[in-house]
């Protein structure tokens, strides 16, 4: 048996104020229509169409060439959406066809599966996902009879008793392929929105001898979608809270979730404390009985178990075990921070290593460099790691001492156990266990400010 998927992504969304296809906007990060292409996958349905139409140029960009897509060039309604898809239908040659909409991201796996386990064994033509709202205005309503669904009668088109329905269509369905394909041949556009609606297909095929059911979800949020910004902010609180629920439930604690976003593919040990402020997205993976927070930013940051952040921004970057870093630190990418590191208020990590118990407490820019473990940076050291022209790196051995204010001015390499001495520029190699000294010769003046300044220096003290 094999089976195809058709993402309806045509439609623009003109509420949203944007010049952006409607299922591109983001819940938790991402668009709308990678929930719904996730959804497919992980139901094994990976056979993918994504029929695209107002700014199409942005699923493309999007899209790459991860799955094929159809242009519908006029927006004429949902079943003239699915009529574009109808070439990849013939050479997909699926048994059973699923349809969905791009800017309905809570559609899941689960449904996807059962709702098809049941097209499959009732031998339905079309297999409706439909879910039952206290407050059904505006989606189509389930027409039932003895033998199935008989129709689907959207809002517009409905009667006063038709709109009491409150089991409503979700937008996605299982269709039989060959006898999708035939329906679609079969369709008219005379309805209130002059529209050529996928829905009409149900009422087709069973004059035609089929059958037609509806697979009820329990779980009603597989149907929300966002007509506008508002609509979107209340899909972004439901999914947010949904994840933050899944780590309670994973044994992670929070105190307060106010300012929380975590995304979903996020995954946190148990014992892990997240405080308030904090925002987590793809990629990123926390171990075991850390505290986050507050206001820690990461992005696909890999960190270890009992590494304590505090005030962190961190992106595409690895930090391990008993780390404690911030308030106010920087951690950008391609950046390795080894277990038992300290890092301190105000620094700057970019493309380097960090070896295992540095200190870097204060004040301090560590760019591509390599350094080894141990080592302890005094206040305000920088390495100089741009020429205007090329970066060059920086490597510290082992139980290196940097003075307060110390330049190491790239290519250079300080050799294990040497010193700098603080205020010094460094400028060539250090060898193992060597001070590095750079200091003019200090001199004082006695009295230089009054016989600069005159009396103006003495009437102000
Ligand atoms: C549709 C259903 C309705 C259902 C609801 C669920 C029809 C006629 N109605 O209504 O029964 O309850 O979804 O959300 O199908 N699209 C295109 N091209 C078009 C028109 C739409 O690609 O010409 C895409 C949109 O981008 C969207 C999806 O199809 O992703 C649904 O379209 P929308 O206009 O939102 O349909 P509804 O009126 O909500
Ligand atoms: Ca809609």
């Amino acid at each position: 048996m094999t089976n195809c998927a058709v993402i309806l992504a045509g439609g623009q969304g003109k509420r949203m104020k944007a010049e952006m296809p409607k299922p591109m906007f983001r819940v938790l990060g991402e668009p709308m229509l990678e929930w719904v292409i996730s959804a497919c996958e992980k139901a094994g349905v990976d056979d993918i169409c994504i029929v695209k139409g107002y700014k199409s140029e942005i699923i493309d960009e999007y899209i790459g060439n991860r799955y094929k897509t159809a242009l519908q060039s006029q927006r004429l309604g949902t079943g003239h959406a699915v009529m574009q898809s109808v070439p990849f239908l013939e050479e997909s040659q699926s048994e059973n066809t699923l349809v969905l909409c791009g800017d309905a991201p809570f559609i899941d796996s689960e449904t996807i599966k059962r709702s098809l386990d049941e097209h499959i064994k009732s031998g339905n033509a079309v297999t409706v996902i439909s879910a039952c709202l206290d407050n059904p205005c505006g989606y189509g309503r389930i027409v039932q009879s003895e033998n199935g669904i008989s129709a689907i009668v959207e809002q517009k088109d409905a009667s006063e008793e038709q709109l009491k329905i409150r089991e409503i269509n979700s937008g996605c369905y299982w269709f039989d392929t060959k006898q999708l394909i035939l329906a679609l041949s079969k369709l008219e556009c005379n309805n209130a929105a002059n529209e050529y609606y996928l829905t009409d297909t149900i009422s087709i095929l069973i004059s035609q001898g089929q059958r037609a059911w509806a697979y009820m979800t329990e779980n009603s949020e597989v149907v929300l979608g966002a007509n506008d910004r508002k609509g979107l902010l209340a899909l972004n609180d439901i999914a947010r809270k949904n994840v933050i629920e899944k780590h309670l439930e994973n044994g992670v604690e929070f105190t307060c979730t106010d300012g929380v976003v975590i995304e979903r593919d996020v995954e946190i040990g148990a014992g892990t404390h997240i405080l308030q402020g904090t925002v987590l997205s793809k990629g990123t993976k926390i171990g075991k009985n850390c505290v986050i927070g507050p206001n820690c930013i990461f992005e696909n940051a890999v960190i270890g178990d009992n590494t304590k952040l505090n005030y962190v921004q961190g992106y595409d970057c690895r930090i391990d075990d008993n780390v404690k870093i911030g308030p106010f630190v920087h951690i950008r990418p391609n950046s390795h921070i080894k277990d038992g590191v300290k890092i301190g208020d105000f620094v700057e990590i970019k493309n380097s290593v960090i070896g295992e118990n540095t200190a870097v407490a204060h004040l301090t820019y560590v760019g591509d460099s390599d350094v080894g473990a141990r080592v302890n940076f005094g206040c305000g050291c920088v390495t100089v790691n741009y020429d205007g022209i090329n970066k060059n790196r920086t490597t510290i051995g082992d139980n290196c001492f940097i003075g307060c204010n110390t330049n190491l001015i790239a290519p250079v390499k300080l050799g294990k156990g040497a010193y700098t001495a603080a205020g010094t520029t460094v400028v060539k190699d250090v060898p193992d266990y060597a001070l590095a000294l750079d200091r003019g010769e200090f001199r004082l003046k006695d009295g230089y400010s009054l016989k600069k300044l005159g009396e103006k220096a003495t009437r102000e003290n």
